[in-house]
């Protein structure tokens, strides 16, 4: 096999490779994040959840952290510990800037609309 053939084979192989990774990545959205799910946790955020008061209207921070830069202060940032962490709040014991985060914001929104806004958070940070 001369240089250039293994060459294009190497590049087919990765090519396949990075193809199988795009595609185990679109499959494996958690169950609860539809398309559905992250507009009406879109609509969520910017009004009844009251998230983007903290969070600023981009989600990219402001008296609560950014939710779109894939770093997380609580948890590995997974669909399920974002639910978890909307549903509970953060703690004044467990605040890791000194500002607590009231239960689902201090808003009444339901654990149906926590999930809702959860699939829009972990959407901005899996993109
Ligand atoms: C009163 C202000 C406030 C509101 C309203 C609020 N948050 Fe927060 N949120 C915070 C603060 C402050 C933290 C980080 C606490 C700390 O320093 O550890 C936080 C943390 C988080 C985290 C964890 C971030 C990380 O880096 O691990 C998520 C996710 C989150 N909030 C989502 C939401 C959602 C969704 C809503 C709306 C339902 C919401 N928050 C409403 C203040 C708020």
């Amino acid at each position: 096999m001369d240089y250039r053939t293994r060459l294009g084979l190497v590049v087919a192989v990765a090519a396949l490779v990075g193809t199988r990774q795009a595609v185990a990545q679109e499959a494996s959205a958690p169950a609860g994040v539809t398309p559905a799910a992250i507009a009406t946790g879109d609509t969520i955020f910017h009004k009844s959840g009251l998230c983007y008061a903290c969070h600023g209207t981009n989600a990219e921070g402001g008296v609560g952290p950014n939710l779109t830069d894939g770093e997380w202060l609580h948890g590995d940032g997974s669909y399920d510990t974002i639910v978890a962490t909307v549903t509970t709040g953060v703690p004044a014991d467990k605040a890791k800037k000194g500002i607590p985060m009231p239960p689902k914001g201090g808003s009444s929104i339901t654990d149906e609309e926590v999930k809702a806004v959860a699939a829009y958070v972990y959407s901005l940070s899996h993109k």
